[in-house]
């Protein structure tokens, strides 16, 4: 019996990996994050499944789930939205089922993040420009952010900054980025990234705010922020340049990686 924690991915049922649904289509029991994660996908369960939502279950609860399951040699599909690696409360689980000899396995989802810059048609680090993304959060009633970790710090840095959970405080984020973004530089707000209903709207750092007030009552929603979003003045990657001598194609008189030479 094994419990396998399976990222669900941003919304759109299709947006799974091959691995996370035939494992979903294997499991008799499925524990699911009923808040963020799409029906649809449940359709890829057994027949006979035991589906239960854990949206309004304490981890206690959940534990017990998976415990009774494995006292009936019943494997659990777990599934949470997005990525398991960020904000899908998977570490306690997994910290429990530690303890109680419980096996396991992760499988990991596309985050909501690619999916938002998927939607924004945009690679978020180009070349001479940007070349750092930071995946954060400002805080909330369930989690307060560590010291050091603030928007302002992040923003001092010029990376692309893709803020989850904060559409609901959108006036802050925009006083805490203004001072080093400057009110010019590029935002954009996606709301349910891949989902039917998905909503992207571009702005600017200015106005954040007022664009978070376009559709005010849907929290799932990423707020991005950087030059890179809108840029089309960047140079080109130099991996693909026509003299790059690389491994995979070797250039010049005196290439690096020679054809036929053990780092060929
Ligand atoms: C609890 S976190 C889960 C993050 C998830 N594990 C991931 O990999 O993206 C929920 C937050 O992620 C963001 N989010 C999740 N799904 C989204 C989507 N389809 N579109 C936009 N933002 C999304 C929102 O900021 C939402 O408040």
């Amino acid at each position: 019996m094994t419990v396998h924690f399976i990222g669900a991915g941003p919304g759109a049922a299709d947006l799974i990996t091959v691995r996370g649904r035939n494992l979903l289509a294997s499991c008799p029991v499925c524990l699911y994050a009923g808040s963020l994660v799409p029906g649809e996908l449940l359709a890829h369960c057994p027949p006979e499944v035991r589906l239960v939502n854990t949206a309004p279950m304490s981890l206690e609860d959940i534990v017990a789930e998976m415990q009774s399951a494995h006292a009936q040699g019943l494997d659990v599909a777990r599934l949470h939205s997005g990525d398991l690696s960020i904000w899908s409360a998977m570490g306690e689980q997994l910290r429990s089922l530690r303890a109680l000899e419980i096996p396991y396995t992760v499988t990991p989802g596309v985050p909501s993040f690619s999916a938002a810059a998927a939607a924004l048609e945009a690679e978020l680090t180009l070349p001479g420009s940007c070349q750092s993304v930071v995946l954060t959060r400002t805080s909330g009633r369930a989690s307060s952010m560590p010291d050091g970790e603030t928007l302002a710090a992040f923003a001092a840095t010029g990376a692309v900054l893709a803020i989850h959970l904060s559409v609901h405080v959108a006036a802050q984020v925009q006083q805490e980025l203004i001072r080093h973004y400057g009110a010019q530089c590029p935002a954009a707000i996606v709301w349910r990234a891949s989902w039917p209903d998905e909503l992207v709207v571009r702005t600017c750092v200015g106005e954040i705010a007022a664009t978070a007030q376009t559709n005010p009552l849907q929290r799932s929603a990423l707020i991005l922020v950087g030059s890179t979003l809108s840029q089309q003045d960047f140079g080109a990657s130099r991996l693909y340049a026509n003299d790059y001598d690389r491994r995979y194609r070797p250039r010049g008189d005196e290439p690096r990686f020679p054809s036929g030479s053990e780092d060929a």
